[in-house]
């Protein structure tokens, strides 16, 4: 895999959103929340990195791509979500590709009446956004390639690399060979 984003570049992009939401939300108490499962990783690094006093909850979003339809209906879980009524809410998720993820999540938690909402994405996909709002911090442009590791999954692996890769033809072909049975009966030899 093509290593995107180093451990240390990736550091160093948090820290500097951490410091503009810092600065943007100055002494007022935030409540950060995570889209799960992408934003994890970075959820974890980002309220370690600034400095405000918060309270951090999480969203789940799931979207159920079917074989034929290149976007699926996406189904938000606000069941987990901590009160956000009045609060000054700030959306973290992985990345911002098209867009429509962060639109229906911004939607869903309007509807529980928050102070404010801004959103902070780790990654911002060039070419690709289809809605016609941004996020209010980014850490990262990259150009359009499927990217996984620090949240980012294929198929709900790779999650856990500590850096960005980008997924290529060749290594989505050696992925497929290894989620299967071969992967099994390689485990049994001694
Ligand atoms: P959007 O609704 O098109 O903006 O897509 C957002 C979601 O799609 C993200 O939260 C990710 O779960 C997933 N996604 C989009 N691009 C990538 C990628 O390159 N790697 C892994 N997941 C991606
Ligand atoms: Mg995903």
């Amino acid at each position: 895999m093509k290593t995107l984003l180093s451990e240390k570049e990736l550091y160093d992009g948090v820290s500097r959103i951490a410091h503009d939401i810092t600065a943007t939300y100055k002494d007022q108490q935030l409540t950060a929340v995570g889209v799960l499962t992408g934003s994890i990783v970075l959820l974890a690094d980002l309220i370690r990195l600034m400095d405000l006093p918060m309270r951090v909850g999480v969203v789940q979003a799931s979207s159920y791509r079917g074989a034929t339809t290149s976007r699926g209906e996406l189904l938000i879980n606000a069941e987990l979500m901590l009160d956000i009524t009045g609060r000054d809410v700030l959306l973290v998720d992985d990345i911002f590709d098209t867009g429509h993820t962060l639109v229906e999540v911004v939607k869903k938690m309007k509807e529980f009446g928050p102070k404010s909402i801004r959103s902070a994405v780790l990654l911002r996909k060039e070419g690709r956004q289809e809605v016609d709002v941004l996020p209010d911090f980014v850490a990262f442009d990259i150009p359009d390639e499927f990217v996984v590791g620090y949240g980012l999954d294929y198929e709900d692996m790779y999650r856990n690399l500590p850096y960005l890769a980008a997924l290529e033809p060749d290594d989505i072909a050696r992925h497929k060979q290894n989620s299967t049975a071969e992967q099994l009966a390689s485990y049994q030899q001694p």
